[in-house]
Formats: C-alpha cells, sequence, structure tokens
C-alpha cells in the first residue's frame, strides 16, 4: 500500500512526540512493505514564527491532497495571556478542520490496568470503562459568527447548527455504536438551548433508521458528573463542538494520563490523527513528552487505511510498554524512560525485533535509559 501523509509537527512537544509514531510507522511499513511518504508542512505559533500565518496556504494545499495527516500539538504561551492578539496559533488548527471539512473528531477513552493508580476515580469504578466521544468538529459556537462593540463592552458569539451537520456526524456515531455495545447517549443542554433541541429532534428521528441501538440523552451538566461518578455506564457518547471539547478533556484524565489519548478527525476527504494533549510547553525538546498519544493516533490513521492487523500491532506494542513499566516521566516521575526511548522500544516491536512475551529484566536499552 502506497500512502501520501502530511506532518505538521506543530508546537511545544508537537515534534518531538511526533517523530517517535513516524518511527512506529517506518517499522510497520518496512514490515508489512507498505509504503508511507511524508511531507512536512507548519501550523500553528511555528507557522507564525516562520511565515507571520498560523495556517499557510501550502500546508492547506498539501492536506487537500494527502491521505492522512499526522498533527502534533497546537499552541504557546505568549499568546494564551493576550486576548487582543489578533493572530493566533489555534486559529490555524479550527481553519484547517474548515478546510477539510473534518465534522467529526472521534476520541476513544479507554483504561490501562498498569496506570490504574494514577487515575483520580477509584480502581472499582474504572474497571470496564471503554467509551468513545464523537465530537461535531465544524459548527456550534467555535465557528459562529463573533463580534465585539466599537466601544469593546460588549462581545457576541453566535452558535448555530443545521440539520444536515447534525445527521452526518449523527450517523457515524450510529454506525459505531452498532459495532461496538450498542448504546449512544446525546448529550445536550436542550432544557435552555434551541440548538440542542434541535439535535435532539433530529436524533430521535435517526435513531429510527437504528432499531438496535438503545438511544438517551443526558444535559451536559449532569454528563460532566455522570463521567467521574460512573463512566462504565457510556458506550458512545456524541455531542456538539464545544461540549465535546470540555467532556473529552474531563474524560481523558480517566485514563490516568492525559499523554496517552489519541484522537482521529474525519470528513469527506483526507483525515486528521493527533493526541489530544496540548503543547505542554514546558516539556518541550527535554525528551520527556510521553509519545502514546501520538503513537495510538498514528494506530488510528492505519486503522483508517484499513490496516486492522498493523494498528491491533501498535496498541499491543503499547500495552506493553506499559505493563513492562517503560514509561514517560508523567507516568512515572522517579523510574521513567524518554520519549525517544518509548518511539524505540514500540517501533523495534512492531517490527518483530522484539518477542511479545519478553519481560522488562531481559531487554538490554541501547541508549537513554536513565535508570
Ligand atoms: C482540542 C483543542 C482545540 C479545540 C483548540 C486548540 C482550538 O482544545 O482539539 O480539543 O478547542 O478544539
Ligand atoms: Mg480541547
Amino acid at each position: 500500500m502506497q500512502k501520501n501523509i502530511v506532518v505538521i509537527e506543530g508546537d511545544g512537544i508537537g515534534p518531538e512526540v511526533t517523530r517517535q509514531a513516524i518511527k512506529v510507522l517506518n517499522a510497520v511499513a518496512e514490515h508489512g512493505g507498505h509504503e508511507f511518504t511524508y511531507k512536512y508542512c507548519l501550523m500553528g505559533a511555528d507557522a507564525i514564527d516562520k511565515t507571520g500565518n498560523p495556517l499557510p496556504d501550502e500546508t492547506i494545499e498539501a492536506a487537500l491532497n494527502s491521505d492522512a495527516i499526522l498533527f502534533g500539538a497546537i499552541g504557546h504561551p505568549k499568546y494564551d495571556n493576550d486576548p487582543t492578539a489578533k493572530v493566533r496559533p489555534e486559529q490555524g488548527l479550527l481553519k484547517l478542520r474548515k478546510s477539510l471539512q473534518l465534522f467529526a473528531n472521534i476520541r476513544p477513552v479507554a483504561t490501562y490496568p498498569a496506570l490504574q493508580h494514577l487515575s483520580p476515580l477509584k480502581a472499582k469504578v474504572l474497571e470496564g470503562v471503554d467509551f468513545i466521544i464523537f465530537r461535531e468538529l465544524t459548527g456550534g459556537i467555535y465557528f459562529g459568527k463573533k463580534e465585539t462593540s466599537a466601544d469593546g463592552s460588549q462581545a457576541t458569539d453566535d452558535c448555530t447548527y443545521t440539520r444536515e451537520e447534525i445527521e452526518r456526524i449523527a450517523h457515524l456515531a450510529f454506525r459505531q455504536a452498532r459495532q461496538r455495545k450498542k448504546r449512544l447517549t446525546l448529550v445536550d443542554k436542550a432544557n435552555v438551548l434551541e440548538t440542542s433541541r434541535l439535535w435532539r429532534k433530529v436524533i430521535q428521528d435517526i435513531a429510527k433508521e437504528y432499531n438496535d441501538v438503545k438511544v438517551d440523552f443526558l444535559f451536559v451538566d449532569n454528563a460532566a458528573m455522570q463521567i467521574i461518578l460512573n463512566p462504565k455506564q457510556f458506550d458512545v457518547i456524541l455531542t456538539e463542538n464545544m461540549f465535546g471539547d470540555i467532556l473529552s478533556d474531563e474524560a481523558s484524565v480517566i485514563s490516568g494520563s492525559l499523554g496517552l489519548l489519541p484522537s482521529a478527525s474525519i470528513g469527506k476527504g483526507a483525515a486528521l490523527f493527533e493526541p489530544i494533549h496540548g503543547s505542554y510547553p514546558q516539556a518541550a525538546g527535554k525528551d520527556i513528552a510521553n509519545p502514546l498519544g501520538s503513537i495510538l493516533s498514528a494506530a488510528m490513521l492505519l486503522d483508517h487505511f484499513s490496516l486492522h492487523k498493523e494498528a491491533g500491532r501498535v496498541r499491543e506494542a503499547a500495552n506493553w510498554t506499559l505493563q513492562n513499566g517503560f514509561v514517560t516521566k508523567d507516568i512515572d516521575p522517579v523510574n521513567f524512560y524518554f520519549t525517544s526511548t518509548i518511539g524505540e522500544l514500540i517501533s523495534d516491536y512492531v517490527g518483530g525485533k522484539i518477542p511479545g512475551d519478553i519481560h522488562k529484566e531481559n531487554i538490554e536499552l541501547r541508549k537513554s535509559t536513565i535508570i
């Protein structure tokens, strides 16, 4: 299989975690006789520094012509505390989502027994948690009309949804539910918001086509609470853009480390894969960030190419590192391994150089071991 992948390393820890995912993709390609070619493009604070534009036209062009995009992270503290900044890194990502019509953001939330002690939730609440969030990504308040009055004393963000925008992501979510535990929860604020009432109406209509899927509805404030109280109850959560942004960060801590969660954004053409963590500027360049979010995003990319066996192998390798204590500083602040070491271990495993039954004590690390 021959595929063209656009790589956007982005800001902060983006470049170093993305490089590990590329190592793993290269191991998959070599092992399976595939050919992945990479085109490196700019976006975010990095692009502003180099070109003055958070999303240069060449990046949009390359992304539109690619089979998939692997993206690192976006954001820089110098923009976060300056509400007057006219050009912001995040504008790049939002524009890319819109240009590629990436209307569905998919964020799986799983738990790992080896990391249970890091989760803020009790072990018995964590057992068997496995759900997936479908977040609408190109509509709602993120993309509504934005205005500030001439004297600067009033600001407005409009929130609009159309039936068509809701339907297209709803079908994806229902189809996914069918392949899982056949439960779908719509999260909205239908007791207050008109857009939420439209979401409810559309989902009630579509549900008739998916009789085998059990549908329920939760207000977002209650959902935020239920995710912590009883996360096991969820299978597929479907929600609008901003609620999805907030709930997916909340859900990410369940697994024990934000550094672990991957995501896929899909739409009509090329799909984009990125870890859900941010740019973590304090760790940038130190080789300490957790590359698993990026590596597991690469696994989602492989699934997108229908390379399911290979994707499974990458997940197996990631689990193997966790089970054997090959973990980064966010997981074990004392006995930790470097970002690049984890990338090497996982690519070696995927390339068949490490047998699955071998344990930590029998592995001699070539470099960067600091314990
Ligand atoms: C995310 C991020 C983005 C969002 C930011 C960086 C614009 O938080 O992907 O969840 O709000 O969508
Ligand atoms: Mg977010």
